[in-house]
This record gives structure tokens, C-alpha cells and sequence, in this order.
């Protein structure tokens, strides 16, 4: 920041002329240099004043490793399951940088973060498109980095029918682009978001980890995809790595600073609380259900929701629990399946909205039940889902969806 505005190659018998010439110089001179030397004092000082108002003043902390400060990448932390991790992260001290493109996240979620926590060396947000491996690889330059949490991908699974190369562009590709960033800086800690999808439709339930992994869409091959080039990359690595394979993610932050907030145009794409609630506030004319002639208790699907916040808690204790050269791979549900009836119930009630739902037949490609064995992320890590009560989940959703009408857009 202060310069000399010295030339580099000055020697150095000429750079210390100056203060033997001052030796010599005459007393009328004298007055004049001791005002020079104020004024510089006085503007050295007002500069240090000023960078040390600065937000970047410490940009160095996020660049150098800090003993006792874990610094943890979260990239897609823009979006829906990535801001909630960040805000658990930064309230737990982590030292939090976010990578996100916001094709899909939202900067005010980002702002949300900032507010909360503007003190520096906290929280950092970088604009960047993980595809870019020249901008991925002077992020991991530019950073020092202890941990990484991949969240980024594009995940809608009927989008991922219709458009499959941006899947595996998305999803496979752009994690190998992580993956090498993260060897070549040594970065030991990888913790990757995986996804139920990736077992396809088993036989068997519950789901475990050993339930073999046979997808069916571009969305669960791509993330099955990513998943066997970390593990075959950790076999010869001394990566720690965590591979969590979430359940159907639902709730907020139950003091309201976060919600869910996809762009309009995936609302066809999109998931089942997100179609309860624009139903609730009438931007659809009511809810299709499909199939009642499931062999389930009451003939429609059943899945398994896991709330957000108990999602974000396994994913802190996976990164407290990695090791070096040692591999995790764990479901995160709550064990427990819900009906698609028994849900449209509970969201009747969060929000309070006489929704109207039609019957309809099955949807080709819908499997009657899919719900996860929690037992091994218990056993391992210690972790239960605690936030089990569905219309409380959905209230808390609800919430932050009523008070947010335009998403972040009207915060
Ligand atoms: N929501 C669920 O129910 C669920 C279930 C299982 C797994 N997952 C996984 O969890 C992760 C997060 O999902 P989410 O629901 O929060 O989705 P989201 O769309 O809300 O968040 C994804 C974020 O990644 C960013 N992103 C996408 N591509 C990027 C790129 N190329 N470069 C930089 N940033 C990019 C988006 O802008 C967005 O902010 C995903 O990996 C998803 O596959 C989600």
C-alpha cells in the first residue's frame, strides 16, 4: 500500500544518499524537512487509519492459515442448503468464503450473511462459475483453505431428463475441477453433497449405504458419477472425505433470516413444500397428487424429510469427524417415511390455506417408498435428526415464505 516509489534496481550506495546528503543540508532548509517528515508521519498514519476501515483490510486472513481458525470453502453458498451451512459455519467461528455463481442461489441470502457477521476475516463472497478452472485455481491460490463443502450443483431431477450434458457438466465435471484445485493445494478436508437419487429404486427398505447405488436419472448418475472419481482420487490421497447422501431436504432457519427461495422458472421442476406453498398463496390453482394406489398405508408415495437445520448439523459434525486418508460415506434422513398425503396435511395446517388437491394416476418413474437407515451416521458421527415434526418444519418454512413474498428479491 505505501510505496517508496523506489526503481527496483537502484543500488543500495544510491539509495542511501539521500540521508547522508541531509547532513549537509543548510538550516534554513531545516524547518521545511521537519514539516516533510510530519506530513508524512501524518499520512502514513491517516492511510493505516483508513485501511484499517476498510472491509478488505484483512483479506490476508483469508489467505494465510490461521492456528485454531478452520477455513472452510462453501461453495453454492448462495443457495438454499449452502446458506444455512454458512450461517451454522460462521456462528461456530468457522472462517466462512462463499463460491457461487448465483445461477440458482440468491445474493441476498449472501447479504443476509454479511450483516450478520461483517466483522473481518469472517465471511468472504466470491462471484465465480466453478466450470472456470482458471477461476477455481487462483481461488485456491489467492486462499488458504482448510476444508472444502461442495454444495454447487444444479439439482432438479426432471430437469436433469430434459437436459442431461448440463447435469454431468454441473454436477460430474465440475467437481473433478474442484477435486484438482483442492490436490494441487493441498487442501485435506472434503465434504461432498451427494443425494439419495443415487441409489435409483432399491428393493429393499430402508435405504443403507450398502444398498447398491443404481440410478435412474442424469441427476443421480451425475452425482453417482462425482462420487467414484472422490473415491477413487482418495484411495492414493491423504484426503479426508465425507460423501453425505441427503433425503428430501424441507425448513428454514427458525429465526428467519434464511428461506428457500428457487427462480420463478424452476417452480415446474421444483420440489413438494415449494408446491404447498405457492399453493397456499394461490400462484398455483391447487396440488396434483399422483397415485393412490401405491402398496403403502395410505397409497400414496412415501419419502423422507430431513430438515434443514438437522442436514447442516451432520454436515459440521462430518467436518469435525474427518481424517486424513480415511473415508465416510453416510444417508442423512430421519429414518422415519411420510406419505405425500400425510405431508399435504401437515402443510394444510403450517399454513393455515385450504389447498385443493386432486387425485391423479401414478407418474411414470415414481417409486412407492424411499426412506433412509440412519443407523451408521448415528453410530459414527454421533448425529440424530432432531427436528422430526413436519408442520413444524413447514411452519418455520412458512414463515419466512410469507414474509418473503419475492423470495430475497422483496427483503
Ligand atoms: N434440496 C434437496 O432436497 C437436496 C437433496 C439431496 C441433495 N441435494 C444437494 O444439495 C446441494 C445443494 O442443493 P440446494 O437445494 O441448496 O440447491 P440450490 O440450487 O438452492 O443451491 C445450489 C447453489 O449452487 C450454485 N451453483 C450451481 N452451479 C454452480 C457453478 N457452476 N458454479 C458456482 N455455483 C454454482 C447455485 O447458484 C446455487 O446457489 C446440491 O448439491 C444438491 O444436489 C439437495
Amino acid at each position: 500500500m505505501i510505496n517508496p516509489g523506489r526503481p527496483r534496481n537502484q543500488s543500495r550506495s544510491t539509495r542511501s544518499m539521500p540521508f547522508s546528503g541531509l547532513e549537509y543540508a543548510d538550516p534554513k532548509k531545516k524547518g521545511n524537512l521537519i514539516g516533510k517528515i510530519l506530513l508524512a508521519a501524518a499520512l502514513t498514519a491517516l492511510c493505516i487509519i483508513m485501511l484499517k476501515q476498510s472491509p478488505s483490510f484483512n483479506t490476508t486472513n483469508f489467505s494465510k492459515h490461521e492456528e485454531g481458525v478452520t477455513h472452510v470453502l462453501v461453495t453454492g453458498g448462495a443457495g438454499y442448503i449452502g446458506s444455512h451451512a454458512a450461517l451454522r459455519l460462521l456462528k461456530d467461528k468457522y472462517r466462512v468464503t462463499i463460491v457461487d455463481n448465483l445461477s440458482r442461489g440468491n445474493l441476498g441470502a449472501v447479504k443476509v450473511l454479511q450483516e450478520l457477521f461483517p466483522e473481518p476475516g469472517r465471511l468472504q463472497f466470491i462471484y465465480a462459475d466453478l466450470g472456470d478452472a482458471k477461476a477455481v485455481n487462483k481461488i485456491f491460490s489467492e486462499n488458504a483453505f482448510d476444508a472444502v463443502i461442495h454444495f454447487a450443483a444444479v439439482a432438479y431431477v426432471g430437469e436433469s431428463t430434459l437436459d442431461p450434458l448440463k447435469y454431468y457438466h454441473n454436477i460430474t465435471s465440475n467437481t473433478l475441477v474442484v477435486l484438482e484445485s483442492m490436490a494441487a493445494k493441498g487442501v485435506k478436508t472434503l465434504i461432498y453433497s451427494s443425494t439419495c437419487a443415487t441409489y435409483g429404486e432399491p428393493e429393499k427398505m430402508p435405504i443403507t449405504e450398502e444398498t447398491p447405488q443404481a440410478p435412474i436419472n442424469p441427476y443421480g448418475k451425475a452425482k453417482k458419477m462425482a462420487e467414484d472419481i472422490i473415491l477413487d482420487f482418495s484411495k492414493n490421497s491423504e484426503m479426508g472425505v465425507m460423501i453425505l447422501r441427503y433425503f428430501n431436504v424441507i425448513g428454514s432457519d427458525p429465526e428467519g433470516r434464511l428461506g428457500e427461495a428457487p427462480r420463478p422458472e424452476l417452480r415446474d421442476h421444483g420440489r413438494i413444500s415449494g408446491a404447498c406453498f405457492d399453493a397456499a398463496r394461490g400462484i398455483i390453482t391447487g396440488l396434483k397428487v399422483k397415485g393412490t394406489d401405491y402398496s403403502t398405508a395410505d397409497g400414496t408415495c412415501v419419502r423422507d424429510y430431513i430438515d434443514v437445520n438437522d442436514l447442516v448439523d451432520a454436515h459440521v459434525k462430518a467436518l469435525e469427524r474427518a481424517k486424513p486418508s480415511k473415508v465416510g460415506i453416510y444417508n442423512v434422513g430421519t429414518g422415519k417415511g411420510r406419505s405425500v398425503k400425510e405431508f399435504v396435511e401437515a402443510c394444510k395446517k403450517a399454513t393455515a390455506a385450504d389447498i385443493k388437491v386432486d387425485f391423479e394416476p401414478r407418474r411414470p418413474g415414481d417409486y412407492a417408498e424411499v426412506y433412509s437407515d440412519p443407523t451408521k451416521i448415528r453410530r459414527e458421527l454421533n448425529w440424530t435428526a432432531k427436528h422430526t415434526d413436519l408442520q413444524e418444519s413447514l411452519e418455520i418454512a412458512w414463515r419466512w415464505q410469507k414474509a418473503h413474498r419475492d423470495g430475497y428479491g422483496s427483503t
